[in-house]
């Protein structure tokens, strides 16, 4: 179903605190909280960004440019795994892909509606945290969603009810259009 619709669907004048409170009740997103798909190659963020500390943006490389972050392509990761732990059975999986030319088939964790704009860039750049959205991803065995990514989440931060507060524009096209 499309915004428009939807938006039929929304009974004459309501204030956004109303509707904000009433779509926080439960989520429409196209993803849910906690979910942590399978994934075809067992990438862990522990290891990496954890033990290793290596920067986000190292593979995540557009989320401060781009409205989509990015995942890293196969040769990211074969800069270290031509050598490192080339006899681990996962990082056998991932030479497989290398070697066949194939990209991973990672599966999305986080998915929003069609209906709903999402600047990646905007936040990073606005000083948001990846941590304040997606929790303490370096400590998670497996990605999952950390938050529940309804328009009331998204809404309670626009209109500084955060913690650390921030400030942005909460009228309905900013979001939808
Ligand atoms: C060495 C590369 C690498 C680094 C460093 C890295 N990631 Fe990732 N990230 C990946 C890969 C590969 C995936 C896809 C597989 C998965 O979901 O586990 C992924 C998936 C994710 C996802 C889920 C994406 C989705 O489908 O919704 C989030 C969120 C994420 N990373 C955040 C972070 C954050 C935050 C950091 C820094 C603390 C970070 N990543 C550091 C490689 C990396
Ligand atoms: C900067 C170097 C570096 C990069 C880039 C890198 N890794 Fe790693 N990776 C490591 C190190 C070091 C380990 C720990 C190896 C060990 O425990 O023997 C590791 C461990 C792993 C493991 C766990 C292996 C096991 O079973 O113990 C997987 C899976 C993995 N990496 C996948 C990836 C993927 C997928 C990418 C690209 C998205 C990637 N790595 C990018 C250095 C790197
Ligand atoms: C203000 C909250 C917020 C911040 C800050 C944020 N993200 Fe996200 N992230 C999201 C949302 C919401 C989605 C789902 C977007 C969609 O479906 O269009 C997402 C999706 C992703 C994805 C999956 C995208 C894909 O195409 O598969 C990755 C990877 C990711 N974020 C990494 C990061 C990293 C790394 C940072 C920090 C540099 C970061 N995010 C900062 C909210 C945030
Ligand atoms: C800061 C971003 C943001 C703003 C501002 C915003 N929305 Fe949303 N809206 C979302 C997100 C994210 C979703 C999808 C997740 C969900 O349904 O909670 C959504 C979903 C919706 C839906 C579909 C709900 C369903 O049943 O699935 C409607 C209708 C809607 N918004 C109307 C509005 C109206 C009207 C306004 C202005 C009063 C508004 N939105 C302002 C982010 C926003
Ligand atoms: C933790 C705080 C936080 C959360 C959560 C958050 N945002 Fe934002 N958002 C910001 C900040 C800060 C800015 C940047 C404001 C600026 O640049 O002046 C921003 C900017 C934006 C913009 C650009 C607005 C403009 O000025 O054109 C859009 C669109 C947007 N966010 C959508 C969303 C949607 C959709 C969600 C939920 C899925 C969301 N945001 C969740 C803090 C947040």
């Amino acid at each position: 179903m499309n915004l428009r619709s939807r938006w039929l669907a929304v009974p004459g004048f309501i204030c956004i605190a109303a509707l904000a409170t009433m779509l926080s009740a439960y989520s429409g997103a196209s993803s849910s909280e906690r979910s942590a798909p399978e994934q075809p190659v067992r990438f862990p963020h522990t290891v990496h960004a954890g033990t290793l500390k290596m920067n986000c943006v190292y593979c995540h490389f557009s989320a401060n440019k781009s409205p989509d972050p990015g995942l890293p392509a196969v040769g990211t990761c074969m800069g270290c795994h031509t050598v490192v732990a080339t006899g681990k059975p996962e990082i056998q999986k991932l030479a497989g892909y290398w070697n066949r030319k194939q990209a991973v088939p990672w599966v999305r964790v986080h998915k929003l509606p069609e209906y709903v704009h999402f600047p990646h860039m905007r936040h990073v750049n606005a000083g948001v945290s990846c941590q304040t959205c997606h929790g303490q991803v370096q400590n998670m065995a497996t990605v999952y969603q950390a938050s529940s990514l309804n328009m009331g989440w998204c809404v309670d931060c626009h209109t500084g009810q955060s913690n650390p507060p921030f400030r942005a524009r909460y009228d309905c096209a900013s979001c939808h259009y």
